[in-house]
């Protein structure tokens, strides 16, 4: 894989004009100092959206988008905030070619993950590997499908731990990204080994099979940590967006033997969600990938449920669904395996149309030739049609139960008249509420910004706060402090680049900078912000104190905590960091 420096996406910034770009997809007027258009990300009547020609960012304080000019595009074009830098940089003669990743900070964690990775791939090929390797033989798994994903082993008797503290991490640093137990042995032994990657394709976390010893668990996965939250990452999503520009739809499965399986068949726009289910982070990766999505979870009950509870999830977020339900409680792997190439691309070619599944749904555990049970389902099924905006696919559908039950046409439309009428009620898209914040956290987020705009509030910041109470801002002000060492210079516009590695990090600068924080600042203000930041520690430490003390049976230890607190309390302005 190829980097990209942030020199290099920083040049392509620099000789790129925001308002040039911006202006290109929606009219800007002149205000002041700015622009100002009708806002292309949420419905916008009057114009909501700001663009700055000085700081080179763009924000709307209706709906909260905000970003350089690589996120408008990225956005706007719906594509990976990489392709906006290589579309942007083609304009002005910069070529960035191939797949390419933003080059980050290398981190302790990749390091681990992309060693531990290499070491399980390797030890599936030593000769204690044999047994495994026809495991997967068996499954019909061969050499290059193994590479292509990665696939390792875990053996007891080679130590990835020993072979981690050789290389000179602690047992601490494996503990915490869940390699090692607090014992201190591997936690994956005797297990195939499927490396499971970010959004950006580095490893950060383990699927483990057990293929010739007997387990409870038949996949063990690594704990969640810092990187690896089950909820927010899709396996197979790295390779799977790059099919998205030959066949711009994803098929979503259940397991990774299931994509994985049908890669093996040519397909290779399937991700899984690993047994769990979907939830709202998947939901906008899946939409920041396409817009089309068929579920193809396994055939049993469960995977119906997942089929069920995947629809509400993406139904209303404007996702065109199909579905695909396998016969015979197979999951994608078996039927592949059993019934073919042909037969398995032809149960995606004729997926289902959401309706048309929502129809067959409605009609499990009745009984059609009962009067009363077709007498439910058709009120059920009309009901169904109202959400559906394409005149003729309700008249089809109306028309369709009006013969299959021999009931009167007129009368199966009046019910739906009826029932739309009802309904029909203006739509709007809701306009994000604005969120509220208590003083601790508007101290920080106007830390955050004047950071990204003075250098001297880096500074102070970097000298003066141990840390902010905020997870996300704690990481964003790292990173500002890193990103300013490295670098000598920091403007908001290049930081906006180097912080697209991480989404959620991306979406906090996000809200910072959508909020109405004045431009102009006083050193006096900066103080203080960093003093509310040093009262949340002292209220922290006296609550924990409390707590403590409270809890102490021994009283002269608990005059002692009293008397730690008071000292606390008192006027200890300048030296509260621990
Ligand atoms: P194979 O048996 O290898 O074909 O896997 P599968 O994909 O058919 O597994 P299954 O449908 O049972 O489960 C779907 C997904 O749920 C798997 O791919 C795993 O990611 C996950 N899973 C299955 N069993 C377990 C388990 O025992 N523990 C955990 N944590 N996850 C599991
Ligand atoms: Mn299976």
């Amino acid at each position: 894989m190829a980097y990209i420096s942030n020199e290099v996406i920083n040049e392509i910034r620099n000789k790129t004009d925001i308002v040039d770009v911006v202006s290109k997809y929606v009219s800007l007027t002149k205000k002041g100092k700015n622009y100002i258009g009708v806002c292309p990300f949420h419905d916008d009547h009057s114009p909501s959206m700001s663009v700055s020609p000085e700081k080179q960012i763009f924000t709307c304080f209706s709906c909260g988008a905000s970003g350089n000019v690589f996120s408008f595009v990225s956005d706007f074009e719906k594509i990976p905030f990489i392709e906006a830098v290589k579309l942007l940089g083609e304009k002005v003669g910069i070529s960035v070619s191939g797949t390419t990743k933003i080059e980050t900070k290398k981190d302790d964690y990749l390091e681990i993950y992309e060693l531990a990775n290499k070491f399980y791939q390797n030890s599936l090929f030593t000769s204690l590997g044999k047994n495994a390797i026809s495991y997967l033989e068996e499954r019909k798994i061969d050499k290059s499908t193994i590479k292509k994903f990665g696939i390792g082993l875990s053996i007891q008797k080679i130590s990835l731990t020993d072979y981690l503290v050789n290389k000179k991490y602690t047992i601490d640093k494996l503990i915490e990204v869940g390699l090692t137990n607090d014992s201190g042995n591997d936690i994956f032994v005797n297990r195939i080994m499927f490396p499971i990657y970010d959004l950006s394709g580095n490893p950060i976390a383990f699927s483990g099979r057990i293929y010739n010893t007997r387990d409870t668990s038949k996949y063990i996965n690594t704990k969640e940590t810092d990187k690896f939250k089950k909820g927010k990452i899709l396996y197979n999503y790295h390779l799977a967006k790059e099919h998205l520009k030959k066949n711009d739809t994803v098929i979503i499965m259940e397991g990774q033997m299931d994509v994985i399986r049908a890669s093996t068949i040519g397909i290779d726009n399937c991700i899984a969600t690993m047994g769990t289910a979907l939830t709202k982070e998947h939901r906008s990766i899946i939409k920041n990938m396409t817009n089309n999505v068929v579920l193809c979870f396994d055939g049993d009950g469960a995977g119906e449920k997942a089929t069920v509870s995947a629809i509400d999830l993406l139904e209303d977020a404007g996702v065109n669904i199909k579905v695909v339900r396998l016969p015979n409680n197979m999951d994608p792997d078996e039927y592949i395996l059993k019934e073919g190439k042909d037969s398995f691309v032809s149960q995606i070619d004729k997926a289902m149309s959401l309706i048309d599944y929502k129809m067959e749904l409605l009609k499990k555990d009745k009984n059609l030739t009962d009067v009363k049970d077709i007498s439910s389902y058709i009120n059920s099924a009309v009901r169904a049609l109202t959400s559906v905006d394409d005149d003729i696919v309700v008249e089809l559908n109306l028309k369709k139960m009006a013969t299959s039950f021999n009931v009167d046409y007129e009368t199966i439309l009046n019910k739906y008249k009826e029932l739309t009428k009802k309904k029909r009620l203006p739509v709007r898209k809701e306009v994000k509420q604005k969120k509220t914040y208590d003083r601790y956290r508007k101290a920080e987020n106007n830390l955050i910004y004047y950071m990204l705009k003075d250098s001297t509030v880096i500074n102070m910041v970097d000298k003066r706060i141990g840390y902010f109470p905020t997870q996300n801002i704690r990481d964003l002000s790292n990173e500002i402090i890193y990103y300013f060492h490295k670098y000598g210079i920091i403007n908001v516009a290049d930081f906006i680049s180097y912080i697209s590695f991480s989404e959620e990090l991306s979406n906090t600068l996000r809200e910072i900078l959508a909020m109405d924080i004045k431009e102009d600042f006083q050193i006096r203000e900066i103080e203080d912000y960093i003093f509310v930041i040093m009262e949340y520690h002292k209220k922290k430490r006296i609550e924990d104190m409390t707590k403590k003390m409270k809890e102490e049976k021994d009283p002269l230890k608990q005059a002692k905590i009293l008397e730690e607190i008071m000292e606390i309390r008192g006027v200890k302005k300048n030296d509260t960091r621990d």
